[in-house]
């Protein structure tokens, strides 16, 4: 009876945590609601958690001698997980999100493979479908454990270069060719009627060894800069191999989760290729940017610098600015001080708009965030979309810690590896102040003719720092601007 009315309460709260992962999917898809969808997929989540200690009331005699200590190590484990997320969510600074999301994606594929490795070292699949999914689910959510753990360490720059081989794709197809031999071994054995296990549990170990290998030589040849778009391919992945062993388990919340993740992680994969006009397979493939074989030609016009405060004074006399931010604003941390000057323009009249390009940034999003973060209103934000048009009718576009976003040869240069890829038409505008440290290039390593046009000044430094300077220089004037 008890059993009975557990699974029950099982099956609607599953049932029930799948519609908040879709709903909260659904609200994230703005920065407005972003917050709530975050709020109510955790809630399914938690509900998913504490619904499966339910299963406790209905484990196999078998089992039941050993219900305390697997509940046991349950909670601990809950403990850990909970306690090691909960820390570093409050710690870790917006521009590391990418190796937190890297890391907790290798978590999820290494949790498939592990549902998957229990039921293959504990002989639990009957039937060849369910092997073949559990083996495939083993493979999928291996492979994204072991090359989410290499970009989370590119990312973070314990591993600072492309590590490439020559006949790598040959090395890499052959791994592959061994894991998905041992795979079919297994299954043939086990429809011989022979336990797998007992006959040789080294094939499970060499398969999912393999597995992890093959997720290693994948991940390593590829640049640290295209990471966000790996793992976001993994993401995928690891949501494949969720819902395949959430089919093992017949969990149908483990399924729709799975499918819903990796239907997502699909998406942003596609959008984040659009974006940059690459495909998924260039980024795999190609080692963008680094030692770029194009050829730009010779970029007329010369850098022409001016002080922090003369610009904060120019904008302040300006009846439009438009903001581009970009990742040096992320990795100066200025978001409050730029939030803080955009106020003192607006108190002298001055109409601010912030225009944000689809890959500003390392990670998707992360401009919205980060204005979002320090308090500036939805209704000041635009996408590439709405706003590309303004640029030719504004006094001046502020580009900050922007770079590739802004580069005028994604339009007409055909040889650039950025050519193709919307841009934000900030040299349109009538003046250009572009913030940032020196002469450093962007994420695709190229030159930007848009720091040499005549309309152009460079106002050279950290962002943060930048913005105090203008902050002072506008308050100086002691004008209306006591924001
Ligand atoms: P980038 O092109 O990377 O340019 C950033 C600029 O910020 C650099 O030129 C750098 O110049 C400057 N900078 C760095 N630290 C700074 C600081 N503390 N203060 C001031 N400036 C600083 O950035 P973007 O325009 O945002 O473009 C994003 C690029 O990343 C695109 O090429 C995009 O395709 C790529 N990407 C994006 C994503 C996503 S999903 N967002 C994923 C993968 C790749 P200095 O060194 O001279 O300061």
């Amino acid at each position: 009876m008890l059993a009975t009315i557990s699974q029950l309460t099982i099956g609607v709260v599953d049932l029930a945590a799948a519609f908040l992962f879709m709903y909260g999917l659904l609200r994230m898809a703005s920065p407005v609601t972003a917050p709530s969808g975050i709020f109510v997929a955790g809630l399914g989540m938690l509900g998913a958690v504490v619904a499966s200690f339910l299963y406790a009331f209905s484990v196999s005699a078998a089992a039941e001698p050993h219900l305390l200590v697997n509940v046991g190590l349950a909670l601990v484990a809950l403990v850990i997980g909970g306690g090691a997320a909960w820390w570093s969510g409050r710690k870790v600074p917006l521009t590391a999100m990418p190796q937190m999301v890297a890391l907790y994606n290798g978590m999820g594929g290494g949790a498939a493979g592990a549902i998957a490795a229990v039921e293959l070292f504990g002989n639990k699949t009957t039937g060849a479908t369910d092997l073949v999914v559990t083996l495939l689910g083993a493979l999928i959510g291996a492979v994204s454990l072991s090359g989410s753990l290499i970009a989370w360490a590119k990312l973070d720059g314990v591993i600072d270069k492309p590590l490439r081989v020559r006949g790598q794709q040959a090395i890499n197809g052959l791994v592959m060719l061994v894991t998905l031999a041992v795979g079919g071994y297994i299954v043939f054995v086990a429809q011989t009627g022979a336990d797998p296990v007992m006959l040789m549990p080294g094939s499970i170990y060499l398969f999912f060894g393999c597995a992890l290998v093959f997720g290693v030589l994948m991940t390593l040849p590829i640049g640290g800069a295209d990471m966000p778009v790996v793992i976001s391919i993994y993401n995928a992945f690891t949501g494949l191999a969720v819902g395949l062993e959430g089919f093992v388990l017949q969990n149908p919340a483990l399924m729709i989760a799975g499918m819903v993740v990796g239907a997502a992680g699909l998406l942003l994969t596609l959008l984040m290729a659009k974006a940059m006009n690459r495909s998924v397979s260039n980024v795999v493939f190609t080692n963008f940017g680094a030692a770029s074989k194009h050829k730009q030609g010779a970029i007329k016009g010369e850098l022409k610098p001016m002080a922090a405060g003369d610009a904060g004074i120019a904008m302040r006399y300006a009846a439009s600015v438009i903001i581009v931010p970009g990742y040096g604003l992320a990795v100066a941390q200025g978001q409050q001080k730029l939030y803080e000057f955009v106020k003192l323009l607006q108190a002298g009249g001055v109409a601010v708009k912030f225009a944000v390009h689809p890959v500003a940034g390392r990670m998707p999003g992360q401009m919205d965030v980060l204005l979002a973060e320090a308090g500036v209103p939805y209704d000041l934000i635009f996408q590439l979309e709405d706003i590309n048009d303004d640029f030719s009718t504004t006094d001046v576009a502020l580009v900050i810690g922007a770079n590739d976003v802004v580069n005028p040869a994604a339009r007409t240069d055909r040889s650039s590896p950025i050519f193709g890829m919307p841009i934000l038409n900030a040299d349109k505008a009538k003046k250009v102040l572009v913030v940032k440290r020196g002469e450093g290039k962007g994420y695709a390593g190229i030159v930007n003719g848009l720091f040499y046009g005549d309309n152009c000044n460079m106002v050279y430094g950290d962002a943060q720092a930048v913005l105090i300077k203008m902050i002072e220089a506008v308050r100086g004037l002691g004008l209306p601007a006591a924001a």
